[in-house]
């Protein structure tokens, strides 16, 4: 299954990932995690992408092509893969389905997770992730002494979810990647789903949604 999963910055396209893998095994290709450790790791590309990042810009469309192209072509992808955060803009769309069937392959379902951004900016101001297993949480969800709920690892918050930078990167969505709904419902590959609930609820219409 060749899935991409669509959705405003905090819609919780990462959260419904980390689900999905857990269900069906799939390697997950997030543009945004390949970027953050090229940050962490001080190269070339991460100091270059880290002013677009940290002003809520997209990183330019060559950059994560390329990124994504390459990662593409790894043989983990033979059973299929989620694509997190990429495509962002009709160019990148464009450029997906390029490769994709240049290797003989196709998009198989994009799945646009809908969530209302006052919602948004709430959850990424409060987002907190573990720099040990990667996962995904909440302030509310880890302890007193600031530790993940699920390995007891060190948190951290990222730093483009401070709320000036959140407001920028849901105008970036607005005007760049929500034309991409109507690029995949043209191609009859969209399913729409209301990311507004528990997680777990949100999850079983992605499921319903992949199973249909
Ligand atoms: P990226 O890392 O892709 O970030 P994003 O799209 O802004 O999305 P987020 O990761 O912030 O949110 P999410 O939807 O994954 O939500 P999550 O599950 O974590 O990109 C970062 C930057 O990199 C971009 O701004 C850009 O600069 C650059 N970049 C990356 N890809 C690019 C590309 N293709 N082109 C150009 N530039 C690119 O959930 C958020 C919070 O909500 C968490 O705390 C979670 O616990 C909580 N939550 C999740 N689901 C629920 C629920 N159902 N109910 C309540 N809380 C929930
Ligand atoms: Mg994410």
């Amino acid at each position: 299954m060749n899935l991409v999963l669509l959705g405003a910055p905090g819609a919780g396209k990462g959260t419904q990932a980390e689900k999905i893998i857990e269900k069906w095994g799939l390697p997950h290709i997030s543009t945004g995690d390949i970027l953050r450790k090229a940050v962490a790791e001080g190269t070339e590309l991460g100091l270059e992408a880290k002013k677009y990042m940290d002003a809520g810009e997209l990183v330019p469309d060559d950059v994560v092509i390329g990124l994504a192209k390459e990662r593409l072509a790894q043989p983990d992808t033979g059973v299929g893969f989620i694509l997190d955060g990429f495509p962002r803009t009709v160019v990148q769309a464009e450029a997906l389905d390029g490769a994709l069937a240049d290797l003989g392959k196709s998009i198989d379902a994009a799945v646009a997770i809908v969530v209302d951004p006052e919602v948004i900016v709430g959850r990424l101001t409060s987002r907190r992730t573990c720099k040990e297993c990667a996962k995904i949480t909440t302030v509310a969800a880890v302890g007193p002494d600031g530790t993940c709920p699920a390995c007891g690892g060190e948190v951290y918050q990222r730093d483009d979810d401070n709320e000036t930078t959140v407001r920028n990167r849901l105008d970036v969505y607005e005007r760049s990647t929500a034309p991409l709904i109507d690029y995949y419902r043209s191609h009859g590959v969209l399913r729409e789903i209301d990311g507004d609930r528990p997680v777990d609820e949100v999850f079983a219409d992605v499921v319903a949604a992949l199973e249909a």
